[in-house]
């Protein structure tokens, strides 16, 4: 049994961590460790209890509370803000039972003394995972409606002198992922999405430490929000040396009215704590995001996109040849992007239509889907269905149906205006729509895209809702996506969002896959890909070789780069010579020989590119037998030196013989980690190296 309770003490424990809380002598639920399991339960502290701190500073500033409410004397960020009926805004919780819906799941059900209020809070362990998981689900039991403004998922609770620096990630469109890592001092750092969609600026991931962990070494507290709209992360330094970070739903002009009855519930918040630095905490993320994957454990196909070769010029005839060469060089899925659909000639018209454009496939998709399929592919389609054009039948039929402001000027962003998914009709109509074109179509993969956020939030007709949208639209779009995936398990579904806008834990509930940039340049996508792998597996991260950098860079760096997660081809096939197009297929089948172990294995991350340019990557198979070592000189850093790469490989078992591919002898795990080796790359040169168990 993983969860342990005494009292009203509960310890958590993982393969290698643990996690406790309990309720303290005045009835307060207070966090009380996480870390490094301990060899008995009688090493894991008690929870505290204080009085607080002089006249200014209460109980609730002290301690070190699991789900802080506002009220009382708590100033510090809650996860919890609440408006009763009679105008009280003050929450107590307490606890009234606990329950265990399966050996690692445990709920805490706490209520409010005096009014019917309900909240659940949720644990799920991972053992294997070393995750904790939690979320919390609200319930008004009375007869009043109760006003919600602020319900976060959870609070991460730590000692200060354990978090002095948190690392996060972040950019803007086409340049995502930038990695930081920035000191804590007192008081709040905070990162958000107030955009509808988990968002290009920054990511719902997050890793903290005392600011010495490295790679390898060092205490590492981390976790991802599973949800892709707005989100807010408080991370919080108190003058009580006391840390907490609070994840979830953002509450900026966010409210949420829950009726006699309701319940609210809370993303998922996903959290862990390793010894081994920041490779361990994303080698553990990885694993569980993998395995929750909704086709789990399946190898993703090499694709070709179609969308920088011909971008809105589509049609079958030029569609088609690409697809021959495409297949001849070895690609199993061939995608059409944008540009298919009735009146999409350019980005102003068609989004909301989803029919086949007639001039442009007059016999609908099925001769373009069924020469790819004779050339041995399966067909992949593009799709924006959140978006319409004001030059649209949906939208002159609908024009109702965006999200307005009728005394505001619409914005529009690419030509286009958000639908208002949180309207049940939107729904109805695209799950309709679109079932229609996936029912009518063989279509094996769905790349799901969003090329704009959101502006005049305005639902006109539903008062009620007017602050709700800001999670009624996100759950309106798992609900259509979920209802297509249910209607159509066989399909792969990819997250885009003009590239890498809607990352998270949440989206691969539904999508296998994402795009995490339209950068396709190889140098940039070797730092966008070191950010993205931070937080999400190398399978799910979708990486094209596109004619970007065709005139500087070799085709077989591009290939190596793209091959670091799961590969495709987005460069205009028709202008490739026949030497790159051996070049292509020749890479292509090594891909295919190595998939297993880049898409199932572990990820090392030996150099770093932000370190000095020159990264290198290794995946090794669960069983380490086999490994894949990618290695990328961009830079020299030293001019004066031949270029040597120096390579200390990770993750083999110390007694066990390897060879690498291109060295003369094999050598022991401990060797080839300690003593290492080296590449004589120069700026512009790569390699990849298959290792072998002797
Ligand atoms: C943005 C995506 O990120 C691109 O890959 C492409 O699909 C375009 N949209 C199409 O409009």
């Amino acid at each position: 049994m993983p969860i342990h309770q005494n009292n009203q003490i509960w310890i958590l424990e993982t393969e290698h961590s643990a996690y406790g809380f309990g309720f303290n002598r005045s009835g307060r639920l207070v966090h009380t460790y996480w870390g490094n399991r301990l060899p008995a339960q009688h090493d894991y502290p008690s929870p505290s209890d204080s009085d607080g701190w002089a006249s200014f500073d209460g109980p609730s500033e002290v301690l070190a509370e699991e789900y802080p409410c506002s009220g009382g004397m708590n100033y510090h960020e809650p996860c919890l803000k609440i408006s009763f009926a009679d105008g009280v805004r003050d929450v107590r919780l307490k606890f009234q039972s606990s329950s265990y819906p399966a050996p690692e799941h445990l709920i805490l059900h706490l209520h409010d003394p005096f009014y019917p209020l309900v909240v659940d809070l949720h644990y799920r362990i991972h053992p294997d995972h070393d995750l904790i998981e939690r979320w919390a689900e609200l319930q008004n039991q009375g007869e009043l409606p109760i006003q919600i403004e602020r319900a976060l998922s959870a609070a991460w609770q730590l000692p200060a002198s354990s978090v002095r620096r948190i690392s996060h990630l972040g950019g803007r469109w086409n340049d995502e992922f930038n990695l930081y890592r920035q000191p804590l001092t007192p008081g709040v750092f905070q990162l958000e999405s107030r955009r509808l969609s988990s968002g290009h600026q920054h990511n719902p991931w997050f890793a903290l430490e005392n600011g010495l962990a490295d790679e390898q070494d060092g205490e590492v507290w981390f976790g991802v929000l599973a949800w892709s709209g707005s989100w807010k992360l408080c991370a919080e330094t108190t003058p009580f040396e006391r840390f907490r970070l609070l994840i979830g739903i953002n509450d900026w002009d966010f409210a949420w009215q829950l009726d006699p009855g309701e319940i609210f519930s809370t993303p998922h918040a996903l959290a862990g704590y390793t010894q081994n630095g920041f490779g361990a905490a994303s080698r553990l993320l990885h694993t569980y995001l993998r395995s929750q994957l909704p086709h789990a454990p399946t190898l993703h196909k090499v694709l070709y996109n179609s969308w920088e070769a011909t971008l809105f010029d589509v049609s079958a005839n030029g569609q088609t040849h690409l697809a021959q060469i495409a297949a001849q060089l070895g690609v199993e899925r061939f995608v059409m992007d944008d540009g298919w659909f009735c009146g999409r000639h350019h980005d102003s018209a068609g989004l909301g239509d989803w029919t086949p454009d007639p001039d442009k496939f007059p016999h609908g998709l099925y001769p373009l889907i069924r020469s790819v399929q004779d050339l041995g592919m399966d067909f992949g389609l593009w799709i924006e269905p959140e978006m319409v054009n004001p030059d649209s039948n949906l939208y002159r039929t609908h024009p109702d149906w965006v999200f307005h402001y009728p005394t505001r000027p619409n914005t529009l962003a690419r030509n286009q205006l958000m639908l208002n998914l949180a309207r049940p009709d939107v729904q109805e109509y695209l799950i309709q729509s679109l079932s229609t074109l996936l029912a009518e179509n063989e279509i094996a993969f769905i790349k799901w895209d969003m090329n704009r956020n959101v502006s005049e939030a305005g639902w006109p007709g539903a008062p009620r809702q007017a602050r709700e949208v800001w999670v009624r639209y996100t759950q309106g779009v798992y609900h259509v996506w979920n209802t297509l995936r249910q209607r159509f398990p066989h399909i792969i579904w990819q997250s885009c969002s003009g590239g890498g806008g809607r990352s998270d834990a949440g989206i691969l509930q539904l999508a296998d896959q994402i795009w995490p940039s339209d950068n396709t340049s190889a140098l940039a996508r070797l730092r966008i890909q070191e950010g993205f792998l931070q937080a999400y597996p190398a399978n799910v991260m979708e990486s094209w070789v596109t004619d970007a950098d065709r005139n500087n860079l070799s085709l077989n760096f591009r290939f190596h780069v793209s091959m670091c997660g799961s590969l495709g081809i987005g460069g205009n096939l028709l202008n490739w010579s026949l030497t790159e197009r051996l070049t292509a297929a020749r890479c292509i089948a090594r891909y295919k020989a190595l998939r297993p172990i880049i898409q199932g294995g572990d990820l090392y991350r030996l150099r770093s590119f932000a370190q000095d340019g020159n990264p290198a990557l290794l995946y090794l198979d669960q069983e380490r037998e086999n490994g894949a070592l990618f290695a990328f000189c961009t830079r020299s850093p030293n001019p004066a030196a031949a270029h040597p790469l120096h390579i200390r490989l990770q993750g083999l078992p110390t007694q066990t013989l390897y060879m690498v591919e291109g060295q003369p002898l094999a050598r022991s795990g401990a060797s080839w980690m300690q003593e290492g080796f080296t590449l004589p790359l120069q700026p512009g040169q790569s390699l990849l190296l298959q290792i072998a168990r002797v």
